[in-house]
């Protein structure tokens, strides 16, 4: 089983020096401290910068430590999940095997305080269970609140565990992670919650007719599958709502169509878009959505071997077209393209949201802030750019029009992975052309393309850690499957 580490959060009254937050002039501390807190920070000359942290010892009761984590200005709605980063930052920095959180109560934060706590779980994550030497300095750190606290400790666990998870997942080798444990760690993770998890393998895939997933993954000693998770938090309505569709390249050499050195090893991520749609499912559950969802994940590997598929093959796609293959590292929108088929005809939802790791270039555009958002729809575009801003995972909508068909067109298949060559060079694909094929097996219905190549890995810190794995997509799911719930369909 992936596993992963982060601060232990306990529920107690053991002494271990006391977490206070500097927000400007605000101190967030408990009333006996406060005003010698404030007299301290000011003495010191603290000035507060988020990221810094003032260690007094002698002041608080229990250990005689106080330890001050600046917190940026109360303008950013985002600023206690930080804060709880910094916390992170000053525990592992100063070496403490605990730290004790004073109650929301003491500390004016209120319900926020389950934000602080879902920045420690989420900063404080760490996949080195692999390691049989421990890195020098660095040990476990429990985190101690009070038992007032429990429950918003417990709300932070159902959205920042979920969110973990889907890291890890990321993080994990390769070697570690192939098609069929990833799906069994998520049948694990998934079916206590009251998920129906269903798994596909290669003699399930044949009978079906999934050529497209078969074809990307021929070329791998390991199998592929398909995984397929229900959420039915609405039974008494019929139908399906939504189904999510998650791009799981568990790796990505890029076939035949080798890709160059530098960059290949981050590969392994490939199964961002796959891991992000099961960790939204994971968060439905958790919080027992209103809502008929489900994620569907084809799974496999994009390697070499004398059964690989070739530049040129032509296959046959589970919805019946033909795929002409220019480019066997345009494999994620093959792989997709049976996925969104198999969603359309299994469960008929009422819309299909496809989340992938599918272009370098998007990169180059967007960078790491910012998914490509692709769809035709505006109302679906307008329901999912409002759900990723409102928990920081913006999209930026690219164009999708008729007038672009021309390139997936091939002379010899109903579509090319790689049309109208040139734009880019040699081995770079067009984030456009890649949604314009995907929409192909969207058949007119509401749909929508997540382009996460460039937000599924983060070099730089944000409010939710890094870097590394960022888990992006999860939160933006969970929020817009809640519009659904609220706004109906
Ligand atoms: N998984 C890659 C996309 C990718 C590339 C993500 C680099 C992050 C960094 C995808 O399967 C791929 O190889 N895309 C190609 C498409 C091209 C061959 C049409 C690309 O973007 O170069
Ligand atoms: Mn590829
Ligand atoms: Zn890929």
């Amino acid at each position: 089983m992936t596993r992963w580490n982060s601060i232990e959060i306990i529920a107690g009254a053991d002494a271990a020096p006391t977490l206070v937050f500097a927000s400007g002039d605000d101190i967030h501390a408990p009333e006996a401290l406060r005003g010698r807190v404030a007299s301290i920070i000011k003495a010191a000359g603290f000035e507060g910068k988020p990221g810094r942290w003032l260690d007094i010892v002698g002041e608080g009761e229990a250990g005689g430590r106080v330890v001050v984590v600046a917190v940026g200005a109360a303008d950013s709605d985002d600023r206690w999940r930080h804060a709880g980063g910094h916390a992170v930052e000053a525990i592992r920095g100063l070496g403490l095997a605990a730290a004790r959180l004073p109650a929301a109560a003491e500390l004016g934060l209120g319900d926020a305080l389950a934000d602080v706590i879902e920045g420690v779980l989420l900063h404080g994550f760490r996949l080195d269970q692999r390691r049989r030497e421990p890195v020098p300095g660095q040990f476990a750190s429990t985190l101690l609140i009070a038992d007032a606290d429990a429950a918003l400790a417990d709300r932070a666990r159902r959205r920042a565990d979920p969110v973990n998870r889907v890291r890890a997942w990321v993080e994990q080798p390769a070697n570690l992670l192939t098609p069929a444990v990833l799906a069994d760690e998520a049948e694990a993770a998934l079916a206590p919650l009251g998920v129906r998890v269903r798994q596909l393998g290669p003699a399930e895939l044949e009978a079906l007719g999934a050529g497209g997933i078969l074809a990307v993954a021929a070329g791998s000693a390991n199998e592929p599958r398909l995984t397929i998770a229900e959420w039915r938090g609405a039974p008494d309505r019929e139908g399906w709502d939504a189904a999510f569709v998650g791009k799981g390249l568990t790796f990505d050499a890029g076939g035949l169509n080798l890709k160059p050195r530098p960059g290949i090893a981050k590969m392994k991520f490939d199964m961002a878009g796959g891991a992000a749609v099961l960790g939204a499912v994971e968060r439905l559950a958790l919080r027992k959505a209103p809502v008929n969802i489900v994620a569907i994940v084809p799974m496999c590997e994009n390697v070499i071997d004398g059964k690989s598929y070739r530049p040129g093959d032509v296959i046959t796609s589970l919805s019946g077209l033909t795929i002409d293959v220019q480019d066997t590292d345009a494999e994620g929108r093959i792989v997709l393209a049976d996925g969104v088929t198999y969603a359309a005809r299994e469960y008929d939802p009422a819309y299909i949201v496809d989340v992938a790791t599918l272009t370098g270039a998007i990169m180059g555009v967007l960078h790491e802030e910012f998914a490509g958002l692709f769809t035709s729809d505006d109302a679906l575009a307008e329901s999912l750019t409002r759900a990723g801003a409102d928990v920081r995972e913006p999209l930026w909508r690219l164009p999708l029009v008729a007038a672009q068909d021309y390139l997936v067109e091939s002379p010899v298949a109903d579509v090319a992975n790689l049309g109208a060559p040139g734009w880019f060079g040699a081995g770079q694909g067009s984030p456009v052309a890649g949604a314009k094929f995907i929409e192909k097996f969207a058949h007119g219905r509401r749909w929508a393309h997540l382009d996460i190549a460039g937000t599924g890995w983060a070099t730089r810190r944000s409010s939710r850690g890094g870097p590394g794995a960022t888990g992006f997509g999860v939160a933006l799911l969970d929020r817009w499957a809640g519009l659904i719930e609220k706004e109906g369909r």
